[in-house]
């Protein structure tokens, strides 16, 4: 299923760039991601399996003749006016995703002008559908545009990176980033994060994705996240000790791991232990994917679930429940959280023409965690463009 971007998406943007400032010089959307399997791998430098989808942000800019920038987050109903010489993180959060990014391609030396911005879109924000990297990757790319910095894609996604590292304090890895700005439509991105190469698999035409949205504010995600990544460094300084050559869990294999069991904190162990496991699950799901055998696919997806809920622990009790539900559904092929976790959406791979069984399927696990329903479906598209 390929639902292609509706001009409707870009109607509010537009209008209200329009009735404020006059005519765009630059129009960007920028796409939000799933991830199918592979979470919490990135920062570990391992594999992941990400898409941009067909939901995003669209932005609309033109140049001042200052150093002055106007950003107006149009659903948010806000707007923050500044000097580009004087950035520091702002007490509210929306602004920091747009404000990391002006400060890194400064730091990086690249010279900026003033600027008047709109953004939208139909990209459900704090889902886990990564509508920060949305909103970083659309900046650095529509000023990449406005101003002709020369910038590629890679160093984009870099900039973005350390733009929430710096100013959103969450000390992510680059999956969301890559996603967003590198995707191929109707295909997921077998991403390395050791080196940063990936190559597209196309998604099979026979399953369809649908995200199940939990409605949990993700109020634990940032400092759980930091702890997680903290706690796998720890698990890499002690194998290290006995294998100079390992930097990262990546380097890693179970046996290493198990060889050392007793000098490793039961949690430590654990958190290793996902981390390389879910790297074997990416690969194993890559090759399932490609000699389209989806319902070995769909298994990983829900392995990959029980090690995020029991091993990583990062899942919630609504994350589960949905998850839980939905794999044993017989119109679903896998289930699992997504992204960083706490909260968000669960990802499920659907048959095609089983959409309404899936929908119709769910609906007591919603009431079970006392919500309405909320589903989106959505399909691999491409990655950020210029509009206009
Ligand atoms: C968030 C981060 C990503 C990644 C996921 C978990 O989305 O931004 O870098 O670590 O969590 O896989």
């Amino acid at each position: 299923m390929s639902v292609e971007i509706s001009p409707q998406f870009l109607a509010p943007v537009l209008a209200s760039f329009r009735r404020e400032f006059g005519e765009p010089a630059v129009v960007v959307r920028s796409p939000g991601r799933v991830n199918l399997i592979g979470e919490h791998t990135d920062y570990n430098q391992g594999f992941v399996l990400p898409a941009a989808v067909d939901r995003g942000i669209a932005m609309a800019l033109r140049p001042r003749s200052d150093r002055r920038y106007l950003l107006r987050a149009l659903d948010l109903g806000r707007r923050l006016e500044g000097d580009l010489r004087d950035l520091v993180p702002h007490p509210e959060r929306w602004p920091n995703y747009l404000l990391g990014v002006l400060y890194q391609l400064q730091k990086a030396g690249y010279s900026l002008d003033g600027f008047e911005l709109v953004y939208g879109g139909d990209l459900p924000m704090g889902a886990g559908m990564s509508s920060s990297a949305a909103l970083e990757c659309g900046l650095a790319l529509s000023l990449n545009e406005l101003f002709g910095l020369g910038l590629d894609r890679l160093t984009m996604a870099k900039l973005c990176q350390a733009a929430e590292h710096s100013f959103v304090g969450v000390k992510c890895g680059i999956m969301d980033q890559m996603a967003s700005l590198m995707s191929q439509k109707d295909h997921v991105m077998m991403l390395d994060c050791q080196d940063l190469s990936f190559q597209f698999v196309p998604f099979p035409s026979s399953a369809t994705i649908f995200l199940c949205d939990t409605q949990v504010e993700r109020a634990l995600a940032e400092s759980a996240y930091n702890q997680r990544r903290s706690q796998c460094e720890a698990g890499v300084a002690l194998l290290r000790k006995h294998a100079p050559d390992v930097h990262s869990l990546r380097d890693a294999s179970l046996e290493m791991l198990d060889a050392h069991r007793a000098e490793f904190e039961p949690i430590i162990y654990r958190r290793c232990r996902y981390v390389i496991e879910e790297n074997l699950r990416v690969v194993a799901a890559c090759a399932a994917l490609e000699s389209k055998d989806l319902p070995a696919f769909g298994r990983l997806m829900n392995q990959s679930h029980q090690g995020l809920s029991h091993a990583y622990e990062v899942s919630c009790p609504e994350l589960d429940v949905l998850a839980e539900a939905a794999a044993a559904l017989p119109s679903v092929l896998g289930a699992r959280m997504m992204g960083a976790g706490f909260g968000g959406c669960t990802i499920n791979l659907v048959e095609v023409g089983q959409e309404k069984a899936f929908v119709d399927g769910m609906a007591p696990a919603f009431a079970k965690i006392g919500k309405t329903p909320k589903i989106h479906p959505c399909a691999p598209h491409c990655g950020a463009e210029r509009l206009l």
